[in-house]
């Protein structure tokens, strides 16, 4: 990587986990190099957007050869950082939390899932994937143990802002927020959000369908 990954605008970041996935098909499809029209057909975006893209990184492709596909993956991934390894907590072991703390492989996306928690009694002692469901009244003494800086929240929306800055101040850092609220951390600089809305992009289909766009 010849560039600071710091100034790399965040729409590019974005669309990294899009050719991450791609190339790990070609990838398991054997394929061993691929030129940046053909990703670009693939991936519905043109060639010179690639380019731009990964130059952003310092490049990767050469003239007349194209991408190797096995290099380009490993290098994007390691952008990412899916070797990362970072502690995460989930809290709110309900629908939702059941189904990403099974369903996710976080591990693949650079997150070890540790531990969960819950307000529910009911729950205290048991496990999600052999992931041990805790009492939230645990959360500052656990965070101050482990060192999460990862937490997924999948708590009702009145109870997401309070959590997340007792979170903050337990020293989380990065927060995957599925409670239908927009987490405010504007108070601290190097916390960093990502508000999941499945609602959004349902109702973006629902306008697609309805244009034909
Ligand atoms: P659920 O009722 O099945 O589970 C919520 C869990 O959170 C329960 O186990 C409850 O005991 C626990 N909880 C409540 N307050 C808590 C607190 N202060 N600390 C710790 N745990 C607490 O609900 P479900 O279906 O799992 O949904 C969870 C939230 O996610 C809801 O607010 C829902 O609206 C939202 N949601 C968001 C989606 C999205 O795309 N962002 C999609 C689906 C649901």
């Amino acid at each position: 990587m010849s560039k600071d990954n710091s100034k790399i605008s965040i729409s590019v970041i974005k669309r990294l986990p899009r050719y991450y996935r791609f190339l790990g098909e070609l990838k398991a499809n054997g394929i061993e190099r691929i030129s940046s029209n053909s990703l670009a057909q693939m991936m519905n975006l043109t060639a010179s957007q690639i380019r731009q893209d990964l130059n952003c990184f310092g490049g990767f492709g050469h003239q007349g050869y194209g991408y190797n596909v096995a290099v380009l993956h490993s290098k994007i991934g390691a952008i990412l950082g899916v070797d990362s390894k970072l502690k995460t907590i989930l809290i709110g072991a309900g629908h939702l939390g059941n189904a990403i703390a099974r369903h996710l492989d976080f591990e693949k996306k650079g997150c070890v899932l540790e531990a969960i928690f819950d307000i529910d009694e009911n729950l205290m002692g048991k496990n999600i994937c052999s992931i041990p469901i805790y009492n939230v009244a645990y959360l500052q003494e656990y965070c101050e143990k482990n060192k999460p800086v990862v937490a997924v929240l999948c708590i009702p929306k009145e109870a997401a802002q309070s959590l997340a800055d007792s979170l903050v101040s337990a020293g989380i850092r990065a927060f995957w927020n599925f409670s239908h609220y927009d987490l405010n951390t504007d108070y601290q600089e190097n916390v960093v959000v990502e508000n999941v809305h499945l609602g959004d992009s349902l109702l973006t289909l629902t306008y697609r369908a309805n244009n034909e766009i």
